[in-house]
């Protein structure tokens, strides 16, 4: 079924992406449409500041990278006001958000809001808040971090997971939630 877009995730006006050939233009938005084909699941990844504050931000560019060792990555938009935070965490906790967590993904796409006022969280490692209600949780050690055009790739050590596998993911697909159907 098919949900509302959010409106961090409003098309941008029809803008020409840097190309490594000059001529061959590349429209930005038809670009970004065409990403959207890849459907993806959902996640809040979330750290605590040098000050102790946890911050957290609604993601779908995690990904799985090596089992042995265990790695993952996730992308975070260089214009992110929490770019030095999650750059020094010692860890960050990958929540893997269900179904019934649209809310949540739209509150930390969101700016600004208190986005983890009246939330259920625990503290995981390095403090990192693991969100209530989720599929599935990755703690995960800030190991490696690479630049990656307008993005920060993070690649991070699995040191702890778990998983809830009787909740349906919240899924995302052409710019709107989506939700998993048995055809
Ligand atoms: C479904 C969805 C996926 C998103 N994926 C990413 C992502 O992978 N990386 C990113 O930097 N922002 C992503 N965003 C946008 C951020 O959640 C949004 O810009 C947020 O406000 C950033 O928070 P910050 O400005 O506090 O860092 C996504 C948003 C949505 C709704």
């Amino acid at each position: 079924m098919s949900q509302s877009s959010p409106d961090c995730m409003a098309p941008p006006t029809a803008v020409q992406c840097t190309s490594s050939d000059p001529s061959i233009p590349l429209d930005c938005r038809a670009l970004r449409n065409t990403l959207g084909r890849f459907a993806t699941g959902v996640a809040v990844v979330t750290a605590v500041d040098p000050d102790g504050h946890p911050v957290g931000l609604t993601v779908n560019s995690f990904a799985a990278v090596s089992l042995n060792p265990p790695l993952v990555l996730w992308s975070l938009a260089n214009a992110s006001g929490h770019l030095e935070a999650f750059r020094r965490a010692s860890h960050h906790c990958i929540n893997i958000l269900a179904a019934d967590q649209e809310d949540i993904s739209n509150r930390f796409a969101t700016w600004p809001v208190d986005r983890f006022a009246g939330l259920a969280w625990h503290p995981g490692l390095g403090g990192a808040p693991r969100l209530d209600g989720c599929c599935a949780h990755f703690e995960v050690r800030n190991d490696i971090q690479h630049p990656g055009g307008d993005h920060l790739i993070f690649i991070l050590r699995v040191e702890g997971f778990d998983e809830a596998p009787e909740r349906a993911p919240l899924v995302f697909h052409g710019g709107r939630y989506r939700h998993l159907a048995d055809l």
